[in-house]
C-alpha cells in the first residue's frame, strides 16, 4: 500500500539527512553544509555536498542529487516504499500512513500480507507439534544439543512431523487455497499433481525480516539425513541473500555493542544468543550479500564485525569474497579463528562462554589475519615467496575505503612480512594509498637485497679477515637474522672460524650451505644446518656472482694506514647495522605503545614508551660516539 502524501512529508523533514547519509558516506562539516567523495561516483576530492538546512544532497561532479528518500533508493537500490522504511527505521520514526492506489498494487500487497499471515501459521503449527508427546524425539534432540525452552520459545523453533501432509492439512483447514499453498514455500507439488509437505521430520527454524515478520523456514534433520538443513525457496515474500538471521532480535545489541559477530549457523547463532551474547546474526552458510552489508551498516555507526566462520571454509573464495564486500563497504572486520577447527557451537558447548569472550577480544584484525595465510601459503624467507604474500594480501589493502586504514594496513603488511628496508615501506605505502592492487615482484625482491653498509662489511672483511673477530664480536646471531645479506654474513663467519682460505670454493660452498639452510625455513639451529650437509646444492647465479665480486675486489691493505682506514669503514658500517635494529626495535614498540593505547592499558603503554625512550637514547650516544672519531 503507497504511503500517505502528508505522512511521507512528515517523515521526510523530521528525518536527519545527515544522520541517515553519514551511514553510508564519510562527511566533513563545512560551513552550513556536509562535503565527502561522492558515493555515486569515482572523484578523489569531495564534490558530494549535504545540506540540513534544506534537508538536500547534491554531487556538483556528476549531478546526482536529491532528497532523503531518493538517496537511499539509490544507495540500497531499493524502491522507495523500503527506503521510507529505512529512513524511518534508522531515524527511529514511526512509518508514514498509508492508502490504497491502483486494485494490480492493492492485489500484490493483499497477496504478500496473506503469505506472511501463513508463515505465522505454520509457526504455530510447527510449535504446537514441537509439544506434542509423540514428537519426544524433537524434544530430546533439542535438549541434547542443549537447546533451553526459553531459547525455543524465543526464536518461534518447532516441529514438523514426519508425515506426508500434516501441515498442508492443517493449512487447508484453515482454508488457505490451492494457489496460496503452492506459493508459500512449505509444500511441494509431487509429480502426480497432489500436494505434500516441504518439511518432514525436521526442527523448523522461522527466518524473519529485520522487522521481525516471519518470510521462510529453516528445517534440520534430528539424525543424518541429507540434506542436514533445508530451507525455503525463493517466493514473493522471500528472496534468497537478502536476510541476516536472527537480525530481528538482535539488531538493538548490534547497535549497542557498536560490532556484530557473524557466524555461519543456526545453530551457532543459538549458542550465542542462549548464551547471552547478543549482537550476533548468522549468514547461513552462503556467501554475504551486498544487501545484507548493507542492512547491518545500518544499525553500526562505525562499521564493524568479528567473522567467526568455520576454520575449513576460511579459504574458500565465498568467505574471500566476503572479506572484500565489507572492505569496500567500510567495515572494519577481525576474523576470529576458534581453535581445533570448532565452529561457535561446538567451542561455547566445550569450553563456555567465558572462554569464547576471552577467543572474541584475541579476534584478528582481517589484514593481519590474510598476511598469517598467506605465510603459510608461500615461502617467505625467499624474495620471490615475499612478493607473492605482498600481492596476495594488496587487493584486500586496496579494498580498505579509509585512506588513513589502509595506510596502517600497509604497515601492519610490511611488518608482518618482515620487510624492513625502506624503499619497500615506502612503495608497499604509495600502493595501498593509490589502492593498487598489486605490486611489481621486482620491488618487493629488489629491496630485499644487501644493504650497501652491509657491502662495505663484507668487503673489508674479506680483504683483511683479521678484521672478522671485532666484527663478529659486534654482530651477534639476532643482528645478523636481521640483514638482508645474512646468508653471507654466516658463511664468512663460518668460513673464518674454521681457519681456512677466503677463497672461492671455501666461500662459495659455504654460501650454499647457508641458502639451503634458509629455504628449508627451519635455518634456526647449527645441528640441524650441519645434518642437512650431504648433497652438495647449486649455488644461485646471482649469488656465485656476488661472492666472485666479492672475492675480486677484496685488496689486502698494503701498510698500516690501510688496515686503520678498512677498520674505520667496518667500525662505521657495524654502526648503521646496529642502528637499524634499534630502529626495528624502536618500530616494534611504537606498535606495542600504540595497541596498548587501543586496549586502554595506560601502564602497559607507558612502559613501552619509556623501553622507546631508552633505545633512542642509546641510538644518539651511539651516533654521537661516531661524529667524535
Ligand atoms: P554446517 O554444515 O557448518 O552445519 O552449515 P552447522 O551449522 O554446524 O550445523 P549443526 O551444528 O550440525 O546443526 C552451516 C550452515 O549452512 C547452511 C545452514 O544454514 C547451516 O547452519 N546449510 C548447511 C544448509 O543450508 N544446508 C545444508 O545442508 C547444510
Ligand atoms: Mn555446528
Amino acid at each position: 500500500m503507497p504511503f500517505d502524501r502528508h505522512s511521507i512529508d512528515d517523515l521526510r523533514s523530521q528525518a536527519d539527512i545527515v544522520r541517515v547519509i553519514g551511514n553510508y558516506v564519510a562527511l566533513r562539516k563545512r560551513g552550513a553544509s556536509y562535503v565527502a567523495c561522492c558515493p555515486f561516483h569515482h572523484e578523489k576530492t569531495p564534490s558530494f555536498n549535504v545540506h540540513p538546512g534544506k534537508q538536500v544532497f547534491k554531487c556538483f561532479g556528476c549531478g546526482v542529487g536529491g532528497n532523503v528518500f531518493t538517496f537511499v533508493m539509490r544507495m540500497e537500490g531499493v524502491a522507495f516504499g523500503e527506503a521510507v522504511r529505512i529512513v524511518a527505521e534508522t531515524c527511529g520514526l514511526p512509518l508514514p500512513e498509508t492508502r490504497p492506489v491502483t486494485a494490480e498494487a492493492e492485489r500484490e500487497t493483499e497477496e504478500r500480507e496473506r503469505l506472511l499471515r501463513l508463515q505465522v501459521l505454520a509457526m504455530r503449527f510447527f510449535q504446537e507439534q514441537l509439544t506434542r508427546p509423540e514428537h519426544y524425539a524433537a524434544r530430546e534432540y533439542l535438549a541434547a544439543r542443549d537447546v533451553s525452552e526459553d531459547t525455543v520459545a524465543a526464536l518461534g523453533l518447532g516441529y514438523a512431523p514426519d508425515q506426508r501432509s500434516s501441515l498442508t492439512n492443517f493449512l487447508r483447514d484453515h482454508g488457505v487455497g490451492t494457489a496460496e499453498l503452492e506459493r508459500s514455500g512449505l509444500v511441494s507439488v509431487t509429480d502426480g499433481g497432489s500436494h505434500a509437505d516441504r518439511f518432514r521430520g525436521r526442527v523448523m527454524f522461522p527466518i524473519a525480516d529485520s522487522q521481525g515478520r516471519i518470510i521462510a523456514f529453516g528445517g534440520r534433520t534430528l539424525g543424518h539425513g541429507e540434506p542436514k538443513y533445508l530451507n525455503s525457496p525463493e517466493t514473493p515474500i522471500y528472496v534468497k541473500g537478502r536476510h541476516l538471521f536472527g537480525l530481528h532480535l538482535t539488531k538493538e545489541s548490534i547497535r549497542r555493542a557498536g560490532f556484530a559477530i557473524l557466524v555461519e549457523g543456526y545453530m551457532d547463532f543459538v549458542r550465542l544468543y542462549q548464551a547471552g551474547i547478543r549482537n550476533v546474526v548468522a549468514t547461513l552458510g552462503t556467501a554475504l550479500t551486498e544487501a545484507q552489508v548493507r542492512q547491518l551498516r545500518r544499525y553500526l555507526e562505525t562499521p564493524k564485525v568479528v567473522l567467526n566462520f568455520d576454520n575449513d571454509r576460511a579459504g574458500q573464495a565465498a568467505v574471500r569474497r566476503s572479506f572484500a564486500l565489507l572492505l569496500e563497504h567500510g567495515f572494519r572486520v577481525n576474523v576470529l579463528h576458534l581453535p581445533e577447527g570448532k565452529d561457535p557451537d561446538d567451542f561455547v558447548r566445550a569450553r563456555g562462554v567465558g572462554d569464547y569472550r576471552e577467543q572474541l577480544k584475541q579476534s584478528q584484525p582481517l589484514i593481519e589475519y590474510l598476511v598469517d595465510v598467506a605465510r603459510f601459503e608461500y615461502d617467505i624467507t625467499r624474495p620471490a615467496g615475499r612478493a607473492q604474500a605482498v600481492n596476495a594480501v594488496l587487493p584486500y589493502i586496496a579494498k580498505i575505503a579509509d585512506a588513513i586504514e589502509r595506510d596502517l594496513a600497509a604497515e601492519r603488511l610490511a611488518d608482518r612480512l618482515q620487510l624492513d628496508a625502506a624503499p619497500i615501506r615506502s612503495e608497499l605505502q604509495r600502493a595501498a594509498r593509490e589502492r593498487r592492487a598489486e605490486l611489481a615482484a621486482e620491488t618487493v625482491e629488489v629491496t630485499t637485497k644487501l644493504t650497501l653498509a652491509e657491502h662495505s662489511v663484507l668487503q673489508v672483511l674479506l680483504a683483511h679477515p683479521p678484521l672478522c673477530a671485532t666484527a663478529f664480536e659486534a654482530l651477534d646471531d639476532e643482528l645478523i637474522d636481521r640483514l638482508p645479506g645474512r646468508v653471507f654474513f654466516r658463511a664468512v663467519r663460518e668460513v673464518y672460524l674454521s681457519g681456512r682460505a677466503f677463497d672461492y670454493p671455501a666461500l662459495a660452498q659455504a654460501v650454499a650451505r647457508w641458502q639451503r639452510a634458509e629455504t628449508r625455513s627451519d635455518a634456526t639451529g647449527q645441528s640441524d644446518f650441519f645434518a642437512a650437509d650431504d648433497a652438495p646444492t647449486p649455488l644461485d647465479l646471482e649469488m656465485e656472482n656476488y661472492v666472485a665480486e666479492l672475492l675480486l675486489r677484496a685488496e689486502p691493505p698494503e701498510d698500516d694506514a690501510q688496515v686503520e682506514r678498512y677498520r674505520a669503514i667496518l667500525e662505521d658500517g657495524l654502526l648503521v647495522l646496529q642502528q637499524r635494529r634499534i630502529e626495528q626495535q624502536s618500530t616494534a614498540l611504537h606498535h606495542l605503545v600504540r595497541k596498548a593505547v587501543e586496549a586502554n592499558d595506560e601502564a602497559l603503554a607507558l612502559h613501552h614508551a619509556n623501553e622507546r625512550l631508552r633505545l633512542k637514547r642509546a641510538r644518539l650516544m651511539a651516533l654521537s660516539k661516531r661524529y667524535q672519531r
